[in-house]
This record gives structure tokens, sequence and C-alpha cells, in this order.
């Protein structure tokens, strides 16, 4: 495939550009006020979004940040506590600010390997009601998980999470930002993954390809509040139905797809494991991300980007967890062997430490 950006970029699912398909429909979009509830295109997009997750209502928003913000914002009320994991993404790159402008301190709990938290430590967290605890308002998985290499959390998993919580009166929210990259790996209609759990967020502008959006969907009356938090923190739209269009594009035309991803995905993972030098957890790589690491004491992750982007094949760095690269529709088979020769020649040139050469 030509790409787009002259370069091979296995940085994010989010650089995938809208398909021809988004772009036709973008230009001959209905549209009115989305603001008086007018606008045709996204009250499809909506009323499409909740029959396929298996839930009362939508609401269309511009980011996944967003997204999982107003839905937090929702679920609680000010001094509220939010349970999350401390891989989580709504903790590391949502600017807290669920803590900054909703006043809701975090709970952060363990995340194993596999993304998923322990159901014992989500109970004992919840808050009994008592002078000097805050309120436990929300608990909030994340599925797939980005830092924990795109790993998948069945329903099960929700459901036990779930079950804890609900007992207690605290409702589940998901950052599904690549929920669709979780029903596909697990085999299973979305609305499967998501029933055991409240409200969901998840993104049309990552493996989906649209060019802006997310949306949460949940119970009617949870989305009304979902609205009114939109409209605070200035996410409402008016003829939002021209990027609208393309998300419907996304859910018609682009969740079939995704298994293609995760088999390429799949492909790299193995591969960098067959390479000297690098480690690559293949238990948690289960969909479109691979997170690898090459030995610290043969190359620096930033030599290894930089060698690879020299040889044009842009990936992102994840600090102590290592390198992650995510596929998506833009990247091909041929891509992919391009990335692991790339790899495989850089350890190669990498000097083996002197100590481990004289072992061998
Ligand atoms: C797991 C997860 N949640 C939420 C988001 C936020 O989405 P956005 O970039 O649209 O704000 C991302 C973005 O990469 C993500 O990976």
């Amino acid at each position: 495939m030509a790409h787009p950006n002259g370069f091979i970029d296995l940085r994010s699912d989010t650089v995938t550009l809208p398909t021809p398909a988004m772009r036709r429909a973008m230009a001959e979009a209905e549209v009115g006020d989305d603001q008086y509830g007018e606008d045709p295109t996204v009250n499809r997009l909506e009323a499409l979004t909740a029959e396929r997750l298996g839930k009362e209502a939508a609401c269309y928003v511009s980011s996944g940040t967003m997204g999982n913000l107003i839905a937090i914002l929702t679920h609680c009320g000010r001094g509220d506590e939010v349970i999350l994991g401390d891989e989580s993404h709504i903790f590391w790159y949502e600017s807290g600010g669920a803590a900054t402008l909703g006043g809701l301190p975090f709970n952060k709990l363990r995340t194993d390997r596999f993304g998923m938290l322990d159901p014992r430590e989500v109970a004992d967290a919840i808050r009994a009601p008592r002078p000097g605890y805050p309120r436990t308002g929300v608990v909030c998985l994340e599925n797939t998980h980005n830092r924990c290499g795109g790993a998948v959390l069945r329903p099960e998993q929700l459901r036990q999470i779930a079950d804890v919580a609900h007992e207690r009166g605290v409702p589940v929210h998901v950052d599904g930002a690549r929920i669709f990259n979780a029903a596909a790996a697990l085999g299973l209609p979305v609305a499967e993954v998501v029933a055991p759990v409240d409200s969901v967020q998840f993104c049309f502008s990552k493996g989906l390809a649209a060019p802006v959006g997310s949306i949460v969907v949940g119970s009617r009356d949870f989305i009304q509040g979902v609205r009114a938090n939109r409209k605070l923190v200035g996410g409402a739209m008016r003829q939002a139905g021209v990027i609208a269009a393309a998300a419907i594009v996304s859910l018609t035309e682009m969740t079939e797809r995704l298994p293609e991803d995760h088999a390429r995905a799949r492909r790299l993972a193995e591969g960098l494991a067959q390479i000297d030098g690098i480690h690559v957890d293949l238990e948690t790589t289960q969909s479109n991300i691979v997170i690898f690491r090459p030995a610290a004491d043969r190359i620096t992750s930033e030599e290894f980007i930089a060698g690879m982007a020299e040889d044009g094949v842009k990936i992102s760095n994840y600090g102590l967890r290592g390198l992650r690269m995510v596929t998506h529709y833009q990247i091909t088979d041929e891509d992919v062997e391009k990335a692991l020769g790339t790899a495989r020649s850089l350890m190669e040139g990498a000097a083996v430490p002197v100590a481990a050469a004289v072992a061998k």
C-alpha cells in the first residue's frame, strides 16, 4: 500500500486516514443542528451504535478522552472516588480530567499482565458508608488494554467485576476505545462483550479509521446525563453529521476486517520474539497492539526507535513497558516483514555485552 505519510506508521491505529467510502459519506451527509437533536446523521449513528452494543442509548462525542471524562462525571457526584487500574489509559493519558475538572479522586488498583483488576481488591476498595471515606462513584475497566499489549477481557471477567460493584450499588464503566478489537479477538458479538457493564466509551477514530469521534453508550437516563456533561465541557456540536457519516461507515464496513490487523500483529510479535535480544509477551498479544523490549544492555529505546525511523518505520515509546507497534488497515503483510527485517538488522548490529558474549 502507498503510505500516505511516506513511511510505515506503526505508532498507533489513530493514524488511519478516512477511507474513500467515508469521504463520500461525509460529502453527502444530511445534517441539522445536533444540539436541537435535529442532525439526522448523528441520530442515525447514535441509534445504530446503541443497538449494536445492546444498550438503550448513545451520545456521540469528539474523542475517547471526552467520552471517558463525561461518562465518569455522569456516574459520580462531586468528591466521589473513581476506582481504576494503575495501567489504565484514563489514569496515564487523560490529563487526570476526572480529578481536576470533576473533583473526583482516583483510587488506583494493580492491573495484572492481562489488563484485569482483582475482583477481591475491587470489593475491598469500594468504600463503606463511613465519615471520612469518600463515596465510591464508579469502577473503570479497559478493553482491549493498551499498556498491557492489547490484551482482551472476556465477558465473564467483566461480569466478575460488575458483580462485586453492583452488589454495593456502584456502576462499571468500560474504556472500550478498541472494544470492536476485543469482540473480534473473542469472536463474539460486541453486545455480548459489554453486556455485564453499565457504560462503554469506544472510538471510531482508531482501528475503525474514521477521522474523528467516539461514542458513549448506556441506559437512556445515563445518556441524558452524558449529554448534559458533554455541553458542560464544551463538547456539544452542531452539524456534526459531516463527521458522524464517517463513523457510520466505521460501524458498517470496518469492524469485520479487524481480524486481519490481529493476524498481522501476531506475525509481528512472533517475528520479534525470534530475534535475539528482543522480548515480547506473546500471551498478552491478543489484538492489534504489540509491546516489546529490545535488550537495554545492547540498544536503548531511543536508538532502536531512531534506527527503525531511518529505515522508514515509525513506532512508539512506552517507557519502562517497552516499545509499541500497532497494526491497522494501512499496514500490509509486506510492511510487517519490512518492520521485522529492520528490527533484525538493528539487533544484529547492536553489540552483545562482553560478559554475555564470553558466557556463550
Ligand atoms: C485505551 C484508550 N482509551 C482512550 C483513548 C483516548 O482516545 P482519544 O485519543 O480519542 O482521546 C485512547 C487513545 O489512544 C486509548 O488508547
